[in-house]
């Protein structure tokens, strides 16, 4: 199983959703393929957001060593899974998507939700960790 995490920055939500999917399959010695992105270009290279490195951090799981990258059209060929965070992110996903092969593996992460973007308040990073780990639980039944 090869998943892809996606969201605006690649900085904020997706690498908590990838460094706690990782970690989770690593429990689980599953040996699936995790990794994130973003539909923006702006964080290309970067470190995760520190935010999201403290709240990792607090749980155990280690997210400083990820780099953020752009979603490209490629990436369709290489994942399963293509898990968005919002609206926004679905439509500027499928954009991209040019067969229906690949507009069936794009999906909300929350299936019926959105997860919130915490860049603009700190006070959101501890509740869209807990969302976020919560629901990779559910997704590694789901996948399995
Ligand atoms: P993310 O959060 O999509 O969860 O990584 C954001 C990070 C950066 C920006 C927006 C959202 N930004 O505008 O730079």
């Amino acid at each position: 199983m090869k998943i892809l995490m996606v969201c605006l920055g690649n900085i904020c939500r997706s690498p908590l959703a990838h460094g706690i999917m990782q970690h989770i399959v690593d429990e689980k010695k599953l040996n699936w393929e995790i990794d994130s992105a973003g539909t923006g270009d702006w964080h290309i290279g970067q470190a995760p957001d520190r935010r999201s490195i403290a709240v990792a951090k607090k749980y155990g799981v280690d997210i400083s060593g990820q780099r953020a990258q752009h979603f490209t059209a490629d990436l369709f060929a290489v994942y399963d899974k293509i898990l968005v965070m919002d609206e926004q992110n679905y439509k500027d996903v499928l954009k991209l998507a040019k067969t229906d092969a690949e507009r069936a593996k794009v999906s909300l992460f929350l299936a019926d939700d959105i997860v919130p973007d915490p860049y603009f308040d700190d006070a959101l990073f501890e509740p869209v960790y807990k969302m976020v780990y919560n629901r990779c639980l559910t997704l590694v039944d789901v996948f399995k």
